[in-house]
């Protein structure tokens, strides 16, 4: 396994331009806007859903439009009798009460634009590919697409966290003409081998099932061994592949 917990973070573009900043006032009532606090709003639910309402179906449109874009890779490899490079593709949207609780733990404002602005996790995309060269293909075949802006990766395959986590993040940009105005907004990739996802999925599990913190500790190196040993097949079955594939 390559040298761990240095993870190497690539801020490829900067989100300082004016048009990379959500405008929330362009996009819910004004009266609800001038009162964006969430803290507030969260005390009155009905109103909170409703502030919030065309913020997420604005994420929700932009996983849509990213989705659709993975799908058009998909068909392709189809059309060309290919190996499809995507084993599945998975979807989230982050709820208002997730939102809040991100923003609370980050120190944030709780307002709806230091969420938008701060909060590049909103909408969420797991690629889950069968080998690493395809996860690669993916990453290479968005940077490709001139309109997809790539505002963050981070390579966890080529340096794996310290407790034995891998995958490829990575946040784009993508426009979406809401509103009758045109947003980039940001779209959180997470893409993994099935070997990868694996791991993380019951990682995830295990960790939220320990109940002390010295169960945790206890099997944060049985974890660690677990994502050695997924890594070792996975090479064996990354070989044969590429012998098949040569
Ligand atoms: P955020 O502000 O939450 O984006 O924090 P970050 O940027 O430090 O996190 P990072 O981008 O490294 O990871 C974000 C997401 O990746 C998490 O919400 C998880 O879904 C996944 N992830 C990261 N580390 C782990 C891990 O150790 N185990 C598992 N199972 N998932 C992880
Ligand atoms: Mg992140």
């Amino acid at each position: 396994m390559e040298e761990q917990g240095k993870q190497q973070e690539i801020e490829i573009e900067e989100v300082t331009a004016q048009e990379n900043v959500i405008a929330v006032r362009d996009l819910v009532p004004m009266r609800a806007a001038m009162d964006d606090s969430m803290e507030r709003i969260a005390d009155m639910k009905d109103q909170f859903s409703q502030t919030i309402d065309p913020i997420l179906r604005m994420y929700n449109a932009a996983m849509c439009a990213t989705t659709a874009r993975l799908e058009i890779i998909e068909d392709e490899f189809k059309y060309r009798k290919l190996r499809c490079p995507i084993h599945h593709i998975d979807t989230r949207l982050k709820s208002a009460k997730s939102i809040l609780g991100k923003l609370q733990k980050k120190d944030l404002d709780l307002t709806l634009s230091a969420a938008c602005n701060n909060i590049y996790d909103i909408a969420g995309i797991r690629v889950v590919c069968s080998y690493i060269k395809d996860v690669y293909l993916i990453r290479d075949r968005l940077m490709a697409q001139d309109d997809v802006m790539i505002m963050q990766i981070k390579d966890y395959i080529e340096t794996p966290k310290e407790n034995g986590y891998r995958s490829l993040h990575m946040v784009i940009r993508v426009p979406v003409y809401f509103m009758n105005k045109k947003q980039l907004v940001p779209v959180e990739l997470q893409i993994r081998t099935l070997a990868m996802d694996l791991w993380a999925s019951l990682e995830h599990d295990i960790k939220y099932k320990c109940l002390y913190q010295t169960e945790t500790e206890n099997f944060s190196e049985e974890l660690k061994e677990c994502s050695r040993l997924i890594y070792e097949a996975e090479e064996k079955m990354e070989i044969m592949n590429r012998t098949l594939e040569a």
